[in-house]
């Protein structure tokens, strides 16, 4: 009998990791209407919001059970100043947003709202100092005034600003892109500014940070070598930042006009990530064998051509089926390294790049993007489980890329996991799965898919693209039978 070519093996005796819930975190910046509009409405705004804060954007985030969110930045981070963002909001200094279109800062988004919106969203704040252009003691004022349960002058000053108890904060980011617009540094440079930093971020009352440097761009391996050689045994997460663009950074292309010669670009770009996770990860291996720090890829995505007739410094970007086989594939890849990855921040939340949400006045709606968040969050926590992939090509242009990736996880219910992607844009494939000493009797899944590939949400028609029933899949014994529609993202559940 031949056997078919497009098969997996799953082994659920070997479990592998858990999928730290922190690999589906977002990214929030003071960038054109990510926070200005599409967070931060005001709390005279006739848009429903709470404290100012929009609710449909909250209600939409809570449904993809967002673990946290990076803030400020970005670049805006290396040239924000916390301080103007505390206290009365009509007497806050004015700043220039010199990275995003220098249009005026009003600050009135700050540290206050911030950790607000995050308990609406119940999720873990992350937040990024300044180390390039903020001092030393700033950056450690910042982590007095938002954790110190005592009598001191900067927990005194929060109390007046209308916190009394501090915040528990976690994850803190000692600068962003120091390479680049945070301070154009050498590694060796930033790697003794980093220890410098750290040190006086304290873990002061009961609370604990959880430190992150500054890591490499993309395939700069040099960079993760120093740091890790020069700081690592400093640092709890070592941070990279990598974007599928599918041009060149001149010309980067359209969101939603483009062929299948660009498609098939974007996704051979995406499937880099592969090739920048073994490599960073051999780096730390070798100077952290224990895997006690943590790759934290908290910048990725697509970036495109603003939309035309915006604001170039604004990135705002249409979000196509496209995307969806962008997140969904970059999702397996972080599932799959979960041994080192252990969070991961898509480009940005709203309005901003790989958006899961648009706004436009008080219209809200959900990209295909946030359709994948909202169906891999099973794997959310979940035990990794090992998954061997045969696949035939998708050729273009004598280039070749796997035709179907994914990634399979066991829930604490013992509930199996398998996310899939076709991403051959106009062919269907025919899948099957091997469940090995997996006890299973019925699967059920959803799918993501569309007959076109530049297909969309838009506010007159904000449904066009999103999830449904997907009952094609077969068990016969230990094997499934899954029909991959052309272009789709399916995400299975056997039990
Ligand atoms: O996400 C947009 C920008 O991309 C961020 O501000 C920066 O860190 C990166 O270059």
């Amino acid at each position: 009998m031949t056997q078919p070519t497009n098969r997996a093996f799953i082994n659920g005796a070997l479990p592998e990791v858990t999928i730290d819930r922190h690999i589906y975190g977002h990214f929030a910046e003071h960038l054109g209407r990510c926070i200005y509009e599409g967070v931060w409405v005001g709390e005279d705004s006739p848009i429903p919001n709470t404290r100012g804060i929009r609710n449909d954007v909250v209600e939409a985030l809570r449904q993809i059970r967002i673990p946290n969110l990076r803030w400020p930045g970005g670049c805006f981070a290396d040239e924000y100043h916390w301080k103007y963002g505390v206290g009365p909001r009509d007497k806050r200094p004015r700043s220039i947003n010199t990275h995003w279109g220098g249009v005026i800062e009003n600050n009135h988004f700050g540290t206050h709202e911030f950790l607000d919106l995050c308990e609406q969203l119940d999720c873990e704040p992350y937040i990024c100092g300044n180390v390039g252009s903020g001092t030393v003691e700033e950056m450690s004022q910042w982590v007095e005034y938002l954790t110190f349960d005592g009598d001191s002058s900067m927990a005194a000053a929060r109390a007046e600003n209308g916190r009394q108890d501090p915040w528990r904060l976690k994850f803190w980011g000692v600068g962003n892109e120091n390479w680049g617009c945070g301070g154009n540094m050498r590694p060796e440079y930033y790697a003794d500014l980093y220890r410098r930093y750290a040190t006086y971020c304290r873990n002061l009352s009961d609370n604990k940070l959880y430190r992150i440097a500054c890591g490499a761009h993309a395939a700069d391996y040099r960079w993760t070598e120093v740091l890790m050689r020069e700081a690592g045994r400093l640092m709890d997460g070592l941070s990279l930042h990598y974007y599928t663009v599918p041009g060149s950074w001149e010309e980067k292309g359209s969101a939603t006009e483009f062929d299948e010669a660009d498609w098939f670009t974007t996704l051979q770009k995406t499937f880099f990530m592969n090739e920048l996770l073994e490599k960073h990860t051999a780096i730390m291996d070798k100077y952290d064998p224990q895997r006690r720090v943590a790759l934290i890829v908290d910048e990725w995505g697509t970036w495109y051509d603003v939309e035309p007739g915006t604001n170039p410094g604004f990135l705002f970007q249409q979000n196509t089926i496209r995307d969806a086989l962008v997140a969904a594939s970059n999702l397996n890849i972080f599932n799959r390294y979960a041994r080192r990855v252990r969070m991961a921040n898509i480009a940005q939340t709203v309005n901003v790049l790989q958006a899961m949400i648009l706004t436009e006045g008080e219209k809200m709606l959900k990209t295909p993007s946030y359709h994948v968040f909202d169906m891999y969050k099973v794997h959310q926590g979940a035990t990794l489980l090992p998954m061997e992939i045969q696949t035939e090509q998708y050729e273009q242009d004598g280039a070749a890329i796997p035709a179907i990736n994914g990634s399979a996880s066991r829930d604490n219910d013992g509930k199996l996991h398998i996310s899939l992607c076709n991403v051959k844009p106009n062919k269907a494939l025919e899948f099957s799965v091997e469940l090995v000493a997996i006890e299973c009797s019925q699967v059920t899944g959803t799918i993501l898919t569309d007959s076109a590939m530049s297909a969309h949400n838009t506010f007159e028609d904000p449904d066009a693209v999103g999830p449904s029933e997907f009952n094609e899949a077969r068990l016969s014994g230990n094997t499934l039978s899954v029909p991959l529609p052309p272009m789709s993202v399916v995400v299975l559940e056997v039990q």
